[in-house]
């Protein structure tokens, strides 16, 4: 007899983004002639940079000729974008990560799901609370967790993130194996010192322990004190994994593109305590179930990298940086304690009372989609996430349908 994986059982029913989509439909089905406005997921709505759609026709047109047409590429992606990487995103800033240690892929949600893999079931998890749904999940289907209890699974090191810590979690006085640090955090917009950073990074080589650090939304950090990647603290490289993507930074959440970074000095252990390299494992995986990204789609990522693709890239995550200010202060005129919004494109907002009643206050009376913080995680109850990925537009105008709708 055919079994499933029982693990799937302690999940909830549906992902956080399917079961919001679920209830828009459901709404906009029964009221087809009140337009919604979504600031729910983070979906960008801004088309791709021009240097990005010019590579992309110039691969496109490659593709159509015998002379230049390719089949599968390396599995870790096209040196000429694993260099453009190495070079701009890491050595200008001086951190040491050579093309080799970076794997380009077709999403950050997808690496951030598949890296558990490459680890025991039996290591302990840290894991922020609230924090984006992908990592506890992964987790839960692998089997790491015990059954959800009250709302939170047990086995999980859960990391409080509150206004009382500016939503960046002290290191645990307990161990921890596999740590997930996401800055600027998603969903609450903060961002973590390098003081902090590197309290993590010392945590880690205590404990011997990984961490996975999640910096999708590195581009939108505009305070240049802050780090915008874990390799720029000392030490990093010998204990951390980080996730990279174009989707937030150029506009890629349909095209599909990103990079996770698996320095070659970092190192686990066997059952017997021998030390094994973690940048082999995830190429053996990668190699095993990943055929590599599009070449048109990896020509459009290297333009980034060109002097327009770098003007046209900032000039977008400043419009969305934009929308949040405009997000924030209504949000803050409006009474409501927010947080982020200032070097990310979230903004976390205490609305002191149920997270789901008030997304469904929103979607019935202002017809505007935000995040219920229940979603995120128990520490996110009583807060809703609202992005601002959308147009100047509908901005402006799900911001005087929420004051309306709140008067
Ligand atoms: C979000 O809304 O949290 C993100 O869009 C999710 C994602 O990037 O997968």
């Amino acid at each position: 007899m055919i079994r499933i994986n029982e693990h799937y059982l302690k999940l909830k029913a549906s992902y956080l983004f399917a079961d919001i989509a679920r209830r828009v439909t459901a709404y906009t089905t029964a009221h087809p002639d009140q337009p919604v406005i979504r600031l729910g997921i983070g979906d960008v709505t801004e088309p791709l940079p021009p240097a990005c759609v010019s590579a992309l026709h110039a691969a496109t047109d490659e593709m159509a000729q015998r002379a230049t047409f390719r089949g599968y590429g390396p599995e870790q992606g096209y040196a000429f974008l694993r260099e453009a990487v190495a070079a701009h995103d890491y050595a200008a800033r001086g951190c040491a990560i050579a093309p080799d240690e970076i794997f380009i892929s077709d999403g950050s949600k997808c690496d951030c799901g598949n890296i558990q893999e490459i680890f025991s079931t039996d290591v302990t998890l840290a894991i922020p609370d609230p924090v984006y749904p992908v990592y506890v999940d992964t987790n839960v289907m692998a089997g790491r967790t015990g059954a959800n209890v009250d709302g939170r699974y047990r086995g999980i090191l859960y990391l409080d993130s509150t206004a009382a810590n500016g939503y960046v979690p002290a290191v645990p006085s307990a161990p921890a194996d596999l740590i997930y640090l996401c800055f600027p955090n998603n969903p609450t917009g903060a961002v973590a010192t390098r003081a902090q950073l590197a309290a993590w990074v010392a945590y880690a080589k205590q404990h011997q322990a990984v961490i996975l650090f999640d910096s999708a939304y590195e581009a939108y950090i505009r305070d240049p004190a802050v780090p915008r990647s874990i390799y720029e603290i000392e030490g990093a490289r010998d204990v951390a994994i980080e996730f990279r993507s174009f989707s937030k930074t150029a506009g890629f959440t349909g095209t599909r593109c990103a990079y996770t970074v698996v320095p070659k000095s970092l190192q686990a252990y066997d059952a017997s305590g021998q030390a094994h390299s973690l940048h082999a494992l995830w190429n053996r995986r990668h190699t095993t179930k990943f055929n590599g990204v599009a070449y048109p789609i990896q020509k459009a990522a290297a333009a980034v990298y060109t002097p327009e693709g770098q003007g046209q890239t900032k000039a977008l995550t400043d419009f969305y940086l934009e929308n949040a200010a405009l997000i924030r202060q209504a949000m803050t005129a409006l009474g409501f304690a927010c947080a982020g919004g200032d070097n990310a494109p979230y903004i976390w907002i205490n609305v002191q009372r149920d997270s789901w009643e008030f997304f469904d206050l929103l979607l019935t009376r202002a017809q505007v989609v935000c995040t219920p913080g229940a979603g995120f995680g128990a520490c996110g109850e009583g807060h809703v996430r609202i992005s601002a990925f959308n147009s100047r537009a509908n901005v402006e105008t799900a911001l005087q349908r929420i004051a309306a709708a709140l008067r």
